[in-house]
């Protein structure tokens, strides 16, 4: 049966596991891969943008013998509204091996994929972003050398798709997550993902906790973790006010003093320096952010051949 990634909740603990360990050992001997997928075409679709994420697939079929079709919404008559997305996914299905999709909206991923009788791979969408946090976990663990007993604080826009999908990773791990964002709705994790991951969370003895404390959220944490006050979904003429609202959640010199003295700091990018995070936090020695962007790239190699079973 064909497997696709639209969540972390796709994954169980043993396949993540097994992921982050190829991921490791494309990492070390890519070359032993070169001709791991010969023949075989992945398909990128995106309807916002991407850097990260576009490249890193891109070089990873390259450098897996495979080939790209990159294809933007832009060209789409299905963007359009002029070809159903039902139908999109069946043509797609009988050209490309393996599909990854970037869209807002959540449920229109979940339709292409039943639609799909290929591997389909969320590329973003506003709910959930699991190839982060596949490279993230290959990053955490790379620097932590483990994957438990640890505290991730998240400080922040939280009612988004990276917050979501940390939840529900660090649920699965055994990770203790403590959010921090304004007791506002629209800043909140969706309730139905905390619901989720709080349940998982239950069974694996962790604490998945929100509070409108920054320094509360950063205390003792090993890792500091903040995202962009203006994800791709969010328009512009929101800026001036959530800048407003979310400013005194910024990652700074004063908030990172609470985690402890060997955390790192975590960014998905694009970052604004200044905005959610200051230039001496991102740019200074506690701050992984590009091993992080560097590790998508191996993460993404190894979710191509989990879904492709190779
Ligand atoms: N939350 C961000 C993630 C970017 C990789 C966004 O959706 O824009």
């Amino acid at each position: 049966m064909k497997k696709d990634l639209l969540s972390i909740s796709d994954l169980s603990k043993r396949e993540f596991l097994s992921l982050l360990k190829k991921a490791q050992h494309l990492k070390k001997y890519p070359k032993k891969y070169h001709h791991a997928l010969y023949e075989k075409t992945l398909m990128t679709y995106f309807q916002q943008p991407s850097l990260r994420t576009e490249v890193s697939f891109d070089v990873a079929m390259f450098q897996m013998g495979g080939e790209i079709i990159d294809y933007h919404a832009e060209t789409s008559p299905w963007a359009k509204g002029k070809e159903a997305l039902e139908d999109v996914a069946k043509v797609i299905s009988r050209y490309c091996d393996i599909i990854m999709i970037r869209m807002p909206n959540h449920e229109d991923l979940v339709k292409f994929a039943k639609n799909a009788s290929i591997p389909v791979i969320n590329g973003l969408t506003s709910l959930e972003h699991p190839c982060q946090i596949v490279g993230d976990f290959l990053t955490i663990l790379e620097k932590k050398k483990k994957l438990t007993n640890l505290k991730l604080a998240y400080v922040g826009d939280a009612n988004n798709n990276v917050t979501h999908s940390l939840m529900l990773a660090c649920a699965l791990f055994g990770l203790d997550m403590s959010i921090s964002c304004p007791a506002l709705e629209e800043f909140l994790p969706q309730p139905s993902l905390v619901k989720q991951a709080k349940t998982i969370a239950q069974k694996t003895g962790v604490n998945i906790t929100i509070t409108a404390n920054p320094r509360e959220a950063a205390q003792n944490s090993d890792i500091l973790y903040t995202d962009s006050f203006m994800s791709y979904h969010i328009p512009k003429s929101q800026e001036k006010r959530r800048v407003k609202l979310l400013k005194p959640f910024q990652v700074n010199q004063e908030l990172i003093k609470y985690a402890k003295k060997n955390a790192i700091f975590m960014h998905c990018l694009p970052a604004k320096r200044g905005y959610e995070v200051t230039a001496d936090v991102i740019d200074g020695k506690q701050s992984v952010v590009f091993d992080q962007a560097e590790n998508r790239l191996h993460a993404q190699k190894a979710i191509i051949l989990h879904l492709m079973h190779k």
